[in-house]
């Protein structure tokens, strides 16, 4: 049975492409959404994305997917740096999260360096674009498979 992967984009993020492209890529979110898919498939997981501009809808998700997923990507996108909420939800689910970035937050302005989100996370890859998605499916597939840090519960 593959394992089921959910990938979860925040706000503004359907606007890749478009969305100043010399910051985050030419590349729209389909085709991101796209190569994850196909990369699930060599890989052996069933990759399922989703984005929001929605906190709670982000948030509800994450908690479906407490009993639905086997592990979840996330790119929180601005509710990395200001959602309590979606921290408190992360450190609630069971399942393993990599949070990922197109863009490198430390390299940022100074409110995009602060992040409520990552110490919640099992894991974060940021600032190399597209292939943070797919180094973040990487990551989880090893975690799925028992690999990582096993001193850490997410
Ligand atoms: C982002 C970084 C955030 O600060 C920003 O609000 C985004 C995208 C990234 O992927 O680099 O929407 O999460």
């Amino acid at each position: 049975m593959p394992k089921e992967v959910w990938v979860l984009h925040g706000p503004n993020l359907g606007l890749l492409g478009r969305r100043e492209p010399l910051l985050y890529g030419k590349n729209a979110l389909a085709s991101i959404d796209k190569r994850l898919v196909s990369l699930g498939e060599e890989l052996g997981l069933n990759v399922t994305p989703f984005q929001t501009n929605h906190e709670g809808a982000l948030i509800d998700r994450l908690t479906i997917a407490i009993d639905q997923a086997d592990g979840c990507l996330l790119n929180p996108a601005a509710f990395t740096h200001t959602s309590l909420a979606l921290a408190d939800t992360l450190r609630s689910v069971t399942i393993p999260v990599v949070e990922v970035h197109l863009t490198n937050l430390y390299a940022r302005e100074r409110d995009r360096q602060t992040s409520l989100t990552g110490s919640a996370v099992r894991g974060v890859i940021m600032g190399l674009g597209a292939m943070s998605y797919e180094l973040g499916l990487r990551a989880l597939h090893a975690l799925l498979l028992g690999g990582g840090n096993r001193r850490s519960r997410r």
